[in-house]
């Protein structure tokens, strides 16, 4: 992106709101309670979400209540993590709107299916066929299509953004092309926390015939999505962002292009029959779960997705919107910081001139403040901003005006040592 700036000048909020938003949820969320026992304020949710007392309790319930494996036996344990197995899948594919649980995959990360997409698809692909990514994916939404093209002799397409860190729709309409087989694009930068346009550039690649990927791993926790009106081919999120337990991804497919995915991981489950010569495998869902999954993660992710369910999603938004307003004031009455892009979520990454963002982390680390700090796997979007790396600050429901003014003090003293 050379000489591309998406550094905003946002307008300044005239009236900042007084920091006193308080967080309804917040004492459901142990996490969140402990850390700030110990003099730590988290502000790192989109690396991962605290987690509420209810999927602890799940995840704790299964195996004080006697773990067994699922898909296999009959007896009655293995029956019962079956059963609870399968619910969480109905949920997911409820949470996303997806027409049916049978197109939801279980994987071990958001990154796991990824690679299982550009694995499954591998195949498929011929050489001078072109892939479309985008200038601000993660590193897991591009590593395996950039490996994926360098065994396949593809051409990898990567589109720009604008000044305002979306991606270029005109560029789009030049290079979404006859030769585009997927597009693999993100729906809310982990970096620059603004949602992409994904209606006209999934219907540029659709016109052309290619597949779809959105990742969604950030998507997904800042408001309700719905596979079915995106429209895509395949929707990637991960448990551990969306208040549940880590190792579990979550990889829906349109029925259509989970047909065309070869099994990848082979192994117990997964597979109708098999001799020593050769081996038929299950269609999707089971036939790409091959190995004991992680039963109690996706149990406990289940009990994630009641306990957001059980809340008034109007305010949640309400909160986060109120926390984005006031995070986004804060940073902008900070002289000489400049905020990444036109964030429209609670997720905000801001450099400040002459500070290295290293030694910025490092003071507010030691006041005590859990922010990222540094490339946020996203290193060619940085790189194309002349950046080594940026501070993050993303809060997730359980934050509150508490956790803003400790910052925005921790931050206040960190520039004036380091201005
Ligand atoms: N992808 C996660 C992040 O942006 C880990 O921090």
């Amino acid at each position: 992106m050379p000489g591309l700036s998406i550094y905003t000048q946002q307008t300044v909020l005239a009236v900042p709101k007084p920091m006193s938003l308080i967080s309804p949820w917040r004492a459901d969320f142990p996490g969140i309670l402990a850390l700030a026992a110990e003099g730590q304020t988290y502000l790192d949710s989109a690396a991962t979400a605290q987690k509420p007392q209810a999927m602890l309790d799940a995840l704790l319930g299964y195996y004080a209540g006697g773990a067994a494996n699922v898909h296999r036996a009959q007896h009655l344990p293995g029956e019962r993590a079956t059963r609870a197995f399968e619910a969480t899948r109905e949920k997911v594919a409820r949470w996303l709107n997806a027409p049916s649980a049978q197109q939801i995959i279980f994987t071990r990360s958001a990154t796991e299916a990824f690679n299982l997409l550009a694995y499954g698809l591998e195949q498929r692909l011929q050489p001078g066929d072109e892939i479309v990514i985008s200038a601000l994916e993660h590193h897991a939404n591009l590593l395996p299509w950039q490996q994926l093209a360098l065994r396949r002799q593809l051409k990898l397409v990567v589109l720009s953004l604008d000044q305002h860190g979306l991606i270029d729709l005109a560029q789009a309409a030049q290079l979404i092309g006859p030769r585009t087989r997927l597009l693999a694009v993100s729906q809310l930068s982990n970096v620059l926390g603004c949602w992409q346009p994904l209606e006209p550039l999934l219907a540029l690649a659709q016109a052309q015939g290619a597949l779809t990927v959105v990742d969604g791993t950030q998507g997904v926790v800042h408001g309700r999505q719905d596979v079915q009106a995106l429209g895509c081919d395949f929707y990637i999120c991960s448990s551990h962002k969306l208040y549940g337990p880590d190792g579990v991804g979550l990889l829906y497919g349109r029925t259509h292009a989970l047909e065309q995915l070869a099994h990848w991981q082979l192994g117990g489950e997964m597979l109708l029959h098999t001799d020593y010569s050769s081996a038929s495998f299950r269609p999707a869902p089971l036939g790409f779960e091959a190995g004991t999954p992680p039963i109690a993660s996706v149990i406990a992710l289940g009990a994630s997705l009641d306990y957001l369910n059980s809340l008034n999603a109007s305010a949640v938004s309400a909160h986060e919107a109120a926390l984005h307003s006031q995070l986004i004031t804060g940073l902008q009455q900070r002289q000489g910081l400049r905020l990444l892009g036109t964030p429209t979520v609670a997720l905000v990454s801001f450099v400040v001139d002459a500070v290295h963002h290293a030694d910025l982390a490092h003071l507010l680390t030691e006041q005590g403040i859990a922010v990222r700090a540094g490339h946020h796997c996203a290193m060619p979007l940085l790189q194309g901003l002349g950046l080594s790396g940026a501070i993050r600050v993303s809060l997730g429901l359980y934050n509150d005006g508490s956790d803003l003014q400790r910052f925005f003090s921790a931050l206040d003293q960190a520039l004036e040592l380091l201005q």
